[in-house]
């Protein structure tokens, strides 16, 4: 059960705030921001740069292809994205760069972030950033994955999506959140099912159309388990099984033999 703030401001320091601003405007983080519970601002480095043509990068000393993003223009856009949450929230703000160097991603970390009330997120770009900005700036680094972005706008939308999630009435549902793959004791969600009752000669399983509600959750834990058990196993030998979820198992298993 997440216990945490039942809101969140997130400021995003990018040279590209229309990317960013995109996750306000539709489905879950878009209901979020309208009622409040999400609110979302970008702040430019490029509007912290005493440089005539708002350049903010500039070549890597010691050469070398590519280009770094210069300290004073974040530090700027750091401080003005600080101040703007401040505002809203008066907590202390964690400032974290996306980094494909960082620490990933994953549900618990998720849940983490989704403690704090004032997140500021630093996108890079270019070859990443001058490294005084992470060391004097920079709380933690976070990472979305074992890939290269172009940017760290992507990344920064994925932890604004994944942590507005876990924030109070953002979901219609008020269960849907603990329900999702790894939130639900560490496994995966079960299969789903919407109308038509068949489709392509498949029909959906008789269980989930008995209206015996029982029998319904015992399925769903049951496909959830046998899913984890044949997709991410590690997930369940982390986190211990019941005697019951150890016999649904089982069952599961038995019947694809
Ligand atoms: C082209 S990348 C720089 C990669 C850097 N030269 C390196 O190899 O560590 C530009 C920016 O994209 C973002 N980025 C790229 N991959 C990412 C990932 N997997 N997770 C989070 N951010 C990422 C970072 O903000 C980074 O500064």
């Amino acid at each position: 059960m997440r216990s945490g703030p039942d809101s969140v401001a997130i400021a995003v320091v990018t040279i590209f705030p229309q990317l960013v601003n995109a996750v306000s405007e539709v489905g879950v983080t878009g209901r979020a921001v309208d009622n409040s519970v999400l609110k979302l601002s970008c702040v430019n480095p490029r509007d912290h740069t005493s440089d005539p043509n708002r350049r903010v990068d500039d070549r890597p000393y010691g050469g070398g292809p590519g280009m770094v993003m210069q300290a004073p223009p974040l530090a700027g856009a750091i401080a003005e994205a600080e101040k703007v949450n401040g505002q809203v929230t008066g907590a202390a703000p964690l400032v974290i760069y996306l980094s494909p160097q960082g620490e990933k991603l994953d549900h618990s970390l998720v849940l983490e972030l989704s403690g704090y009330s004032n997140l500021v997120l630093v996108a890079g770009r270019y070859e990443g950033v001058d490294e005084r900005v992470i060391e004097a700036l920079v709380d933690r680094e976070v990472s979305i994955g074992d890939y290269v972005l172009s940017g760290g706008e992507l990344a920064a939308m994925v932890v604004i999506d994944a942590v507005a999630r876990q924030l109070p009435g953002v979901l219609g549902h008020g269960d849907s959140a603990a329900q999702d793959s790894f939130a639900g004791q560490g496994v995966l969600d079960c299969p789903h099912y919407t109308r038509p009752e068949t489709y392509q000669d498949m029909s959906v399983p008789e269980v989930l159309t008995s209206g015996d509600h029982q029998a319904i959750a015992r399925w769903r834990r049951q496909q959830a388990l046998g899913r984890t058990w044949q997709r991410r196993r590690e997930l369940l030998e982390e986190g211990g099984l019941s005697k019951e979820d150890k016999r649904l198992l089982q069952q599961y298993l038995d019947a694809q033999n």
